[in-house]
């Protein structure tokens, strides 16, 4: 399917690898120049190279902390009027919830709330004015199911969610949609940690802690980051423009609800 958005200009946060990276490369692919980023260089030059290589497209490496103002300045700067913009930042550790102090509180509601929102606020009005905008918030199946250990990411994802559910109205009559993918359990060096971590916390092999998360997902398996990218950009297509204000699961069935 031609996605409709060759030529177009995207933004893909926290980017050189997993799920941003399935995103970037997915946008990528259907002609969208895009601005990738992380805070590792050589990681993130390497992915830059592979876009390129595989695509063609313009990729732009822009190396930043982008939960600060100095780092949202630089991904603006690389691209100040995005027609597209992929919001996804890293998630909090998993941690007993007595465990957080003030700082640790703030740190995550930053990261996972506020950053969003700011990014949000810089690159609105122009695509209002443009009649076409596209924007998307990875956030998490935690948003609507609890995880232990995880509350922090799963209150600051839903405080996004519930602040951008009237915003995507507000905008709709402009062509400018806003929608959540909530992704379950997805293969990257993130759910790696998870596993490496829950191995030492319980003195279980890592293999068999994989083992027993692949076997509780309906599908029989881990998502991956390329299809998630290719959902990703089909809600950045001109075939999305009705779909607004939505929180799309990527589980392989593990939310276990009718609704
Ligand atoms: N994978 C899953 O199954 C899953 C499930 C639910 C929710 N999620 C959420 O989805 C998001 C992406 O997860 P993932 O699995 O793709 O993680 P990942 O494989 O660890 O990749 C995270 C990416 O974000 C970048 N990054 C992290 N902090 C950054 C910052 N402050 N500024 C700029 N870039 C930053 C990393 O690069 P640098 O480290 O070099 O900066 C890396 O490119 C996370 O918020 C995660 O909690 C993932």
């Amino acid at each position: 399917m031609d996605l409709g958005i060759r030529g177009r200009k995207a933004i893909v946060c926290a980017s050189s690898q997993g799920l941003g990276k399935g995103c970037a490369r997915a946008l990528a692919e259907a002609g969208v120049s895009v601005v990738i980023n992380g805070r590792n260089r050589p990681l993130l030059d390497e992915t830059a190279a592979e876009l390129r290589q595989a695509t063609g497209v313009e990729v732009i490496a822009v190396v930043a902390d982008l939960s600060t103002h100095e780092g949202q300045k630089a991904l603006l700067a690389a691209c100040p009027e995005p027609d597209i913009l992929v919001n996804n930042n890293g998630g909090p550790p998993f941690r007993d919830f007595r465990e957080l102090d003030r700082q640790a509180l703030l740190a995550g509601v930053t990261m996972n709330m506020v950053t969003p929102i700011e990014l949000i606020q810089k690159v609105i009005e122009p695509m209002k004015t443009r009649q076409f905008g596209r924007i998307v918030n990875i956030t998490s199946v935690s948003v609507k199911m609890p995880l232990a250990g995880l509350d922090l990411s799963s209150g600051a994802r839903a405080g996004l969610t519930a602040f951008l559910a009237g915003v995507a109205r507000s905008v709709a009559c402009k062509n400018v949609t806003i929608n959540n993918l909530l992704p379950g359990s997805f293969d990257t060096a993130r759910l790696r940690g998870g596993f490496a971590m829950a191995a030492k916390r319980t003195g279980m092999a890592e293999s068999a802690i994989e083992q027993r998360s692949r076997e509780a997902i309906p599908a029989k398996r881990f998502g991956n980051p390329a299809e998630f990218g290719h959902a990703c950009a089909f809600l950045c297509s001109v075939h999305a423009g009705y779909i607004t204000g939505q929180n799309i699961l990527l589980d392989g069935g593990s939310y276990p609800a009718a609704f």
